[in-house]
């Protein structure tokens, strides 16, 4: 961690107090904090809209009955062989499955492979979280 400074800001009464909303909702111990997290969650998002190398994990629910798709998921899988890290399968009842990849690489293609998924027929939903290989952030 690097030196601590003390900054001041001007900010409309009303921001302050849904400010001092969200600080005591998530539970932080002060607002230095919440700023320190803000800014860091806007480093990750900033990184996924400028194309740099992160981290993502991508769940996938879908219908196992639907004939062909866990073999389109499987390929599409392969071919993006070098950004998948693990995946996890979880049989969620007696026809819909979940599985979770964990990916890292470039977000574009990150990005691209989450909305090939989530065309497929039989696929429910396909929701990418986006977050951070941490080398840049403090
Ligand atoms: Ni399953």
């Amino acid at each position: 961690m690097g030196n601590l400074v003390r900054v001041s800001l001007s900010i409309e009464e009303e921001l302050l107090d849904s400010l001092e909303k969200m600080v005591s909702e998530k539970g932080y111990e002060n607002r230095s904090e919440f700023f320190r997290d803000m800014i860091r969650e806007n480093m990750t998002r900033g990184k996924w809209e400028r194309g740099g190398e992160v981290l993502g994990t991508l769940t996938v629910v879908y219908n196992h009955h639907r004939h062909g798709l866990t073999e389109k998921l499987v390929e599409l899988q392969h071919h993006c062989g070098e950004n998948v890290l693990a995946s996890t399968h979880v049989h969620l009842s007696h026809e819909i499955c979940a599985e979770m990849i964990m990916l890292k690489g470039k977000a574009e293609g990150i990005i691209k492979l989450g909305n090939e998924i989530k065309r497929l027929c039989g696929v429910l939903s396909a929701e990418l979280a986006m977050s951070t290989t941490g080398d840049d952030i403090h």
